[in-house]
């Protein structure tokens, strides 16, 4: 069906023209003005109707939700608010949309309702400008990484071994679960299975990518990863996708400035493209934030947030001086804490918003974790407790990013995979790398969601995703 694109028709430049529009009404006012959105802009289109020449019926089934098609004239708009519209000759409803039974009417609807219709959601405009901008930050991450001379690695999604060694990974089988075949120890026999061996769905792309970059040299993985972690927050899914670039010849330096560079670079890349869908968002938010007690609210904009990031040198402390800091706090002093702050115990996100909203007032990365808190594959450090481990950490989330030097010398990698409990013959290729033409190298994951939760301001990582896999819920 030939039809123009609404966001091509918003300026001047097309006054004049014979157009063809089809998309969803939004609002029909005064039975002549209807406001119609195509997907490609937040903006609507208005067209006027002619009421003498429109006959009743039809005009009825111009509710909310309706998929229609209309052309007509392309003129300048007389009303505020538009610069265009278009004079209409000729409309037809393709598509009705009761509104007795259409839940997405032109009101303001909670984020949970929407959430159990999010086979709909995406007419609102807040969700059409959340995954646009979702759209945009994926070819951004792309075009950075192409510009920079990094290959695109599809690491595997069905994989045998658990890269973070946090155990928490769903299974993929195709064993009959009713029938299950049992080896002499009475335990489960694997070898029926249809890889002959246990397989889960890949928690990370990592150690796959690491391979290709001791040969590419600087390579990127972007793909879905899957977390069977039980934890309901408003920061964690169990399917999420994740960007983890890995550099031959960079050690954490070199990684902490790739990190700084691509977050600051995407931020960017979402006010000079999406300023539209931005500046309805920003205004979302502070509508929202009318309702909240002064302390909950933010204290900057979402353009500010963004432009913070973008401006500021992101601060770099050691795991050590975190907890130090943390030690002396006046929440810490307080006992405002809910979780303990000790050496060699993991930051929690009151922690990490503490040091990053409160204290830095800047992003900040955090090196150099205790070994025991950390995977198997980062480099131990010369003072043999800590490794050479960063998080980035952002106001409002927390963690965004999480990566590491990898421990590259073959004998520590054995030690650490026997600490671990990771049996080596799993592990076999990963090893050879060390074995064969070893180097100093470097990666990190980004969890996407967690950055467009940033660049959206919405709250809930289940809101910037199309549709969420937590914990009881894989519907749609
Ligand atoms: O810190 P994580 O677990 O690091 C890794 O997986 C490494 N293999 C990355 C690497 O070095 N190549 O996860 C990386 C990021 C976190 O910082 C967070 O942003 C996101 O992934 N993330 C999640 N996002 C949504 N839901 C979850 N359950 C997440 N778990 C981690
Ligand atoms: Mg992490």
């Amino acid at each position: 069906m030939k039809h123009d694109a609404i966001i091509e028709l918003l300026d001047a430049a097309s006054i004049g023209k014979k157009v063809t529009v089809c998309g969803w009404v939004r609002t029909f006012r005064n039975e002549t003005f209807l406001a119609v959105n195509d997907g490609s802009t937040i903006k609507n289109l208005q067209l006027v109707i002619d009421r003498e020449k429109t006959d009743e019926a039809l005009r009825k089934r111009l509710t909310t939700g309706a998929a229609i098609c209309a052309s007509g004239e392309l003129v300048a708009s007389k009303g505020q608010g538009q610069s265009t519209e278009v004079l209409v000759e000729h409309i037809e409803v393709l598509g009705d949309a009761d509104p007795e039974k259409f839940p997405i009417q032109m009101k303001r609807h909670t984020m949970d309702f929407l959430r159990e219709k999010a086979h709909l959601r995406f007419r609102t405009s807040t969700f059409g400008a959340v995954f646009r901008i979702r759209h945009g930050m994926t070819f951004a991450v792309h075009k950075y990484f192409n510009d920079r001379g990094f290959y695109n690695l599809h690491t595997p999604i069905i994989t045998a071994s658990d890269a973070e060694g946090a155990g928490e990974m769903f299974r993929v089988t195709s064993l009959d679960l009713n029938a299950l075949p049992k080896n002499d120890e009475g335990k489960i026999d694997f070898r029926e299975d249809f890889f002959g061996k246990e397989t889960n769905l890949t928690v990370s792309g990592q150690l796959e990518a690491e391979l290709g970059a001791m040969a590419l040299g600087k390579v990127y993985t972007f793909g879905p990863t899957f977390r069977a972690e039980n934890s309901n927050t408003s920061r964690h899914l169990a399917e999420f996708w994740m960007i983890e670039p890995e550099v031959a010849f960079a050690d954490i330096r070199d990684n902490m400035d790739l990190a700084e560079d691509f977050m600051k670079y995407l931020l960017q890349y979402a006010l000079d493209h999406y300023a539209d869908d931005l500046s309805f968002l920003e205004q979302r938010e502070q509508n929202e934030e009318k309702d909240k007690p002064q302390n909950e609210r933010n204290e900057m904009s979402l353009t500010e947030r963004l432009r913070f990031v973008i401006d500021n040198q992101f601060e770099r402390i050691t795991y050590t001086q975190a907890i130090d800091l943390l030690r002396n706090s006046k929440p810490y002093k307080k006992n405002k804490f809910k979780y303990p702050v000790e050496w060699g115990v993991d930051l929690q996100s009151e922690h990490e918003r503490y040091l990053v909203e409160k204290h830095f007032k800047r992003p900040v990365i955090i090196t150099d974790y205790p070994a025991t808190i950390k995977a198997f594959y980062m480099r131990q450090n010369d003072d043999q407790k800590t490794v050479a481990a960063m998080d980035v950490l952002v106001p409002g989330i927390g963690e965004i990013i999480g990566g590491s030097q990898r421990e590259e010398r073959l004998e520590k990698l054995v030690e650490k995979c026997a600490a671990f409990g990771i049996p080596e013959e799993h592990v076999w290729w990963y090893l050879d790398t060390r074995r064969f033409g070893s180097a100093v190298h470097a990666g990190f994951g980004m969890g996407f969601e967690r950055l467009i939760m940033f660049v959206t301001g919405m709250t809930n990582i289940r809101d910037v995703i199309p549709f969420p896999r937590t914990p009881l819920n894989a519907e749609f």
